[in-house]
């Protein structure tokens, strides 16, 4: 049996990872979230906690299992924490920590590595102007790393502190076992047809998608030339999956760049338009959410992860739409909308 605990697991990410994880007959899901777990997950879990990742003690539940991965997804994203920085510091940075140091003490207390996976973010990149963003190119994961966001600056120095735990925890110490083993992939903008993000800065995407399929008008609050990268749910949810697998003699990193495809918010915009014909759009930018998104690259070089790991996104642009976000979030609102009725 393997014992996963997956932190902020009432996010986006956690609803598509417990779902996937679940399939699995020999895992035990361990859940932690702020807020109660959505009932159709809890079926799927040994233990649900609920509790705030900034208490060493919401960890408490969880000491006596002897865990073997961790998805640590609690964090506040990026608009967000550009509203109460303080906190968002506290969330993203003292919740790595706690994170960290349970790791640490389980895999002493049970005598074996733990693997601890954490989404990072294109959030990292801070490219000083436009004409660079458009002049750079795909960009690698040790280009730019100059991040203008306070969300941003928390992802580079979760992702140092996963490096110093796994790497050199105690450093002056000879008779140190380190036994966490710190994994990371920065995602670009994630897209999911069964949930809604709150509070990141790449929203526009999967709120036009979803307002689309509702009927609603949308505006947008980004430029139409607006460009990022994206990949849709499920293929976030094997990044994740394939890099806890990968065995470590593989690995040249401990942070990977992945993505699916580049669109820009209009090109956006047309394919859901191709979809849903009637979709009304309107294009109102907000000034600072706007600098945010024109500071992260218009696209990554995720050639690392595709040599040491093997990723690669099962969704291009068309399959991402015609076979996974339209059949899908159809039925959800199809749905709905019957339960709306009766
Ligand atoms: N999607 C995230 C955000 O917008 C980026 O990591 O905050």
């Amino acid at each position: 049996m393997k014992h996963v605990l997956i932190t902020g697991a009432n996010g986006e990410i956690g609803h598509g990872l417990i779902q996937q994880l679940a399939q699995q007959a020999d895992v035990a899901i361990y859940a932690l979230d702020l807020h109660p777990l959505d009932p159709a997950l809890q079926q799927h879990c040994a233990l649900v906690q609920q509790g705030d990742i900034t208490d060493p003690r919401s960890l408490a539940a969880f000491q006596d299992v002897s865990i073997d991965q961790i998805f640590h997804l609690a964090a506040i994203l990026s608009t967000s924490a550009e509203k109460q920085p303080e906190t968002a510091h506290r969330v993203n940075i003292e919740g790595m920590l706690n994170i960290l140091t349970f790791a640490q003490r389980n895999g002493q207390q049970f005598n074996h590595r733990v693997t601890v996976l954490f989404p990072s973010s294109i959030a990292v990149y801070g490219i000083p102007s436009l004409a660079q963003k458009h002049s750079a190119g795909p960009v690698t994961e040790d280009q730019w790393v100059t991040p203008i966001t306070m969300y941003g600056a928390n992802k580079v120095y979760s992702e140092l502190l996963g490096r110093y735990y796994s790497d050199f925890y105690r450093l002056l110490d000879p008779h140190t076992t380190r036994y966490v083993d710190f994994r990371s992939v920065r995602f670009p903008g994630i897209i999911s047809a069964f949930t809604l993000p709150t509070g990141g800065t790449s929203d526009y995407a999967p709120e036009m998608l979803h307002a689309a399929a509702q009927g609603k008008p949308y505006a947008c609050f980004v430029r139409e030339d607006t460009i990022i990268p994206f990949m849709v749910m499920p293929d976030a949810v094997n990044a994740l999956l394939w890099l806890a697998q990968a065995p470590g003699e593989q690995l040249t990193r401990r942070v990977y760049n992945v993505q699916s495809f580049s669109l820009t918010a209009q090109e956006f915009a047309d394919k859901v338009r191709q979809f849903f014909p009637n979709f009304q759009i309107t294009f109102d930018p907000d000034p600072q959410r706007q600098r945010i998104v024109d500071s992260w690259p218009a696209a990554v070089d995720d050639s690392a992860a595709r040599r040491d790991w093997n990723w690669h996104p099962h969704y291009d642009v068309e399959r991402a739409f015609t076979e996974y976000l339209i059949p899908n979030i159809r039925r959800r609102y199809a749905t709905e909308t019957v339960a709306s009725e009766q």
